[in-house]
């Protein structure tokens, strides 16, 4: 693939070093708001349910993008980075100004009243985020946990306008428009309009209630209303959509209009609920008391509340670019955005147990943003374990996916085992593990009838042939039947993780989940071939798909590669699930020293590394690429994983707008360029990070936890990244060849001093056989 791109000098050393710079000036949350990265840009608190945005008409997945297109409405709940449909956006406000003051000249709606915004003129901070938009009218906002607050200032738009009477609407609708029916109802005196609807969750099965409560300041209401299609009138106060004839889409909403406004500027305080339109407003009413004077004040708490989110780290940045900064910085900012923390907002079931929501999806996040968090913000992290294994008590099962309080659509195996096993070997505190086990071993042991939202499918043939059978003949529960391979290979790993917890917690059948997360090995033809355009690679042996009587199936290793097309649960399913087999063949974490010796040998195994990065079958704008970049650590050659790190940030992950190469899926690609520039890499599920040479000279990680402190410093330390490889290492002062390390490192605060240089193949470091990462045929780390 592009390797060899050359960077401008000047972009590389664009700044020195500084005095104690605030991070929160080095994040920047319109990274991945353009080329498909769907983050959402907006004001929120760290995992805050209230995330407030200008929601535009074009790339709106997460809200607002900064693609050209035109604000439809200003909302308060969105997920961030999602594929899928449009999140969440409900009831998005619009404020106007009809010409003449006449109700029926106001652009209700969502295509007429659309308006571009200023590109200039954007802002978007930690907490806060702004715009103008082309009709004059400009809009700030900010956010507290439950409610939004948003500040319209109408000088420029009242300017040469006929009209003087700002209008305000609220549209019964959400970004993806999958209301199904809704209630408004406006005060007349107060003008507070409340809201309620029931909506369908953007990749998963089911419906949400969700309930809003809006309140205006710093204007006095004229009048208040309701609106359906492009009519609005002001007799009626209340009104009940529902679906038309043919489930046809009806625009509808309330609006409020306002005398006069108190130097041109008025507030809307907008209270967000999933339980009722009453605990909407209560939230509203606490969290931010006085609409026309809170403002700055609410800013300032959000900003100091991401300021200690981003406070256990630091870093001496000194040489390193403004934009490697600002790509770190935000990426841990991003990270903090979602699982969303819904706790006091379930109402699906009453628990004393915190439940958090967009987990969107797991099989995104488990790789790297949930051991991030567990580094930068263990109690959250130990939060969202509770919640997984609350959500496991109440609906019987872990989710893979989950947003909007309903099940997301199973991508592949139950990776939520792999969270556990991750916090369990992190000694995340505070969790329940007997109760953990328990949803493992559901996981493992049992077929829910629709497992196309929730645990695995086949598990008979996966019990009793070992593997996850091509075209299975399966009527114990049913789910896309599709990525035999890819399922084989998780299955595998999440069986290995439900064995890691069995066996630290002394369950005597832990080893059952041991074997058979040797699985993996019932799906490699030894003499498959890859071919690409006629051309053989000189690559053997390969997943395959098997049929249930053993007879080999097939599937070229290169289809749903970027080569080939695109495949995911319902576009062109295949037997791989958005990846190529070549991308599941490297996918074997806990046991890759078998893998490497099935595929040949460490040489063979590095070339087919290389091969798979440079001919364009690695996909890195998807998750399962993430662990290939650094597999080189278990081939004896961790330098070409520091290397491979390298030609894809900042080529591929940089701090532009377009600079995600694909959806940032909740904070997991930010994950993968903090892991990245931090020199450690996760293992997730495992006691172990993978050595790699840091981005900067020096990082310090206070633990959360410890309140100790560890630190990763590189002597010689080269900012223009040729000097990457490291040639020793110390840990606490000692000698330390091993190319990988535990959480311990964290949670005693240990130090690591990697002294590197410019030649990979001088360094011995981490070569030899005692070094590797573990491996279960090899190692007995894992498992003691
Ligand atoms: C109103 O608009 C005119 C023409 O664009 C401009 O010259 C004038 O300064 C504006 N007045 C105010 C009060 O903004
Ligand atoms: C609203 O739609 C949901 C989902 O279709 C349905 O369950 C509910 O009964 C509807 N409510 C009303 C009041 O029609
Ligand atoms: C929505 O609000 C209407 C009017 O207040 C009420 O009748 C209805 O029960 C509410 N729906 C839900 C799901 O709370
Ligand atoms: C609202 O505005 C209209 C038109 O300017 C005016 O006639 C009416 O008195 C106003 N209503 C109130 C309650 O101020
Ligand atoms: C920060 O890094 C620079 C560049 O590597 C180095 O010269 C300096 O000594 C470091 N500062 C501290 C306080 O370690
Ligand atoms: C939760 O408890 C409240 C108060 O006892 C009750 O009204 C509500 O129905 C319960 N909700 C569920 C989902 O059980
Ligand atoms: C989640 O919200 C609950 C209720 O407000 C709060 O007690 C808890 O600390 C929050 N969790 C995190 C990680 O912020
Ligand atoms: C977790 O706790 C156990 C028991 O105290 C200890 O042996 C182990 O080293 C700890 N693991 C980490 C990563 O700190
Ligand atoms: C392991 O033990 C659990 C009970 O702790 C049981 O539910 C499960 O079926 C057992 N698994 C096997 C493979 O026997
Ligand atoms: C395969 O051949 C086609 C047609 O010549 C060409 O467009 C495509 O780029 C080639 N693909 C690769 C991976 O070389
Ligand atoms: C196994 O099943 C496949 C698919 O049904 C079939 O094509 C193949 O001929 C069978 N092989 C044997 C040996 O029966
Ligand atoms: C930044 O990343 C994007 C997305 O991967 C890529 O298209 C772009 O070329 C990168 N920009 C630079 C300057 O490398």
């Amino acid at each position: 693939m592009r390797l060899n791109k050359s960077w401008p000098a000047a972009f590389l050393f664009a700044t020195c070093a500084r005095a104690s710079v605030d991070p929160l000036s080095l994040v920047d949350p319109l990274i991945g708001t353009n080329n498909g990265g769907n983050v959402f840009a907006g004001a929120n608190l760290p995992y805050g349910m209230a995330k407030a945005v200008a929601d535009v008409n074009g790339e709106n997945t997460g809200g607002f993008a900064t693609d050209g297109s035109s604000v439809t409405g200003f909302s308060s709940m969105h997920d961030s980075g999602t594929g899928g449909n449009p999140s969440l956006g409900n009831f998005p406000i619009f404020p106007q100004i009809c010409k003449d003051d006449v109700i029926d000249n106001c652009d209700f709606l969502i295509g007429s009243r659309a308006v571009s915004y200023i590109n200039s003129s954007v802002v978007a901070t930690p907490g806060y985020f702004a715009l103008a938009l082309s009709n004059g009218i400009t809009a700030e906002m900010t956010a507290t946990h439950h409610a939004a607050l948003y500040k319209f200032n109408f000088q420029d738009a009242l300017n040469g306008t006929t009209g003087t009477k700002p209008l305000v609407l609220l549209d019964l609708t959400d970004l993806w428009q999958s209301r199904q029916n809704a209630t408004i109802s406006i005060d007349e005196t107060s003008g507070r309009i409340s809201a309620n609807g029931t909506f369908l969750p953007s990749f998963g099965s089911g419906s949400y209630e969700s309930f809003v409560c809006v309140d205006f300041a710093g204007g006095s209401v004229n009048d208040t209303g309701i609106w359906v299609n492009n009519r609005a009138g002001t007799v009626v106060k209340d009104l009940f959509v529902t679906r038309g004839f043919n489930d046809f889409y009806l625009q509808a909403g309330g609006f409020v209009t306002f005398d006069s406004i108190s130097a041109n500027v008025f507030y809307a305080r907008v209270g967000v609920s999933l339980v009722s339109t009453h605990q909407a407003c209560r939230n509203a009413e606490t969290e931010i008391s006085d609409p026309a004077s809170n403002f700055s004040q609410i800013q300032t708490s959000a900003e100091s509340a991401w300021r200690e989110k981003l406070s256990p780290v630091s870093v001496n940045a000194t040489g390193v670019s403004e934009n490697l900064q600002t790509l770190f910085w935000s990426a841990i900012y991003r990270t903090m955005m979602s699982p969303q923390n819904y706790t006091g907002e379930n109402p699906l079931w009453n628990s004393t147990e915190p439940y958090f929501d967009s987990f969107y999806c797991i099989w995104d996040a488990f790789r790297v943003q949930y051991p991030l968090l567990t580094i930068v913000d263990p109690n959250a992290m130990s939060q969202m374990v509770r919640s997984l294994i609350d959500t496991y008590k109440y609906e019987g099962w872990m989710p893979d996916c989950r947003m909007s309080l309903c099940k997301g659509w199973t991508q592949g195996g139950s990776n939520a085992d792999v969270v556990l096993a991750d916090a369990f070997v992190k000694n995340l505190t505070g969790i329940d593990w007997d109760l953990a086990y328990d949803g493992l071993v559901n996981d493992a042991e049992n077929e829910p009838l629709d497992w196309s939202v929730q645990g695995r499918g086949g598990l008979q043939s996966w019990k009793n042939l070992d593997y996850i059978p091509y075209l299975d003949f399966d009527y114990l529960g049913f789910g896309t039947n599709s990525r035999s391979i890819s399922r084989t290979v998780e299955y595998a790993y999440n069986d290995y993780c439900v064995s890691v917890v069995g066996k630290g917690l002394g369950k005597t059948n832990a080893t059952t989940y041991l074997s058979r997360s040797m699985n993996w090995q019932n799906i490699f033809k030894a003499d498959q071939t890859s071919y690409i355009n006629g051309t053989d690679t000189g690559f053997v042996g390969f997943f395959q798909p098997k049929y249930l009587n053993g007879t080999w199936g097939y599937q070229d290793p290169i289809a749903c590669s970027p080569l080939a097309s695109f495949c995911s649960l319902t576009d062109n399913p295949s037997e791989t699930f958005e990846s190529s087999v070549w991308e599941y063949q490297f996918y074997v974490p806990h046991d890759m020293s078998s893998l490497i010796s099935t595929l040949g040998g460490a040489d063979h195994f590095i070339s087919r590394l290389d091969f798979y990065f440079e001919s364009g079958i690695a996909d890195i704008g998807n998750e399962p690429v993430f662990l290939s970049v650094y597999a080189y650590h278990y081939a004896g050659r961790p330098g070409l994983s520091t290397r491979r790190a390298h030609s894809f940030i900042p080529a591929y992950f940089n701090a532009t707008e377009s600079g995600l190469p694909g959806n940032d899926d909740s904070g997991a690609m930010a994950s993968f360029t903090i892991f990245s520039q931090l020199g450690l890499f996760p293992v997730a599920g495992q006691n172990v990070y993978l050595i790699s040479t840091p981005f900067f000279d020096s990082i310090n990680i206070t633990s959360p936890q410890t309140q100790k402190t560890a630190t990763i410093r590189v002597t010689n330390f080269d900012p223009t990244y040729t000097d990457i490889y490291i040639m020793n290492a110390t840990l606490n002062g000692e000698p330390y060849t091993k190319s990988w390390i535990g959480h311990e490192f964290f949670l005693e605060g240990q130090t690591l001093e990697l002294t590197v240089g410019p030649n990979e193949s001088a360094s011995t470091w981490g070569t030899s056989a005692d070094d590797l990462p573990p491996s279960i045929s090899t190692a007995t780390q894992l498992l003691v």
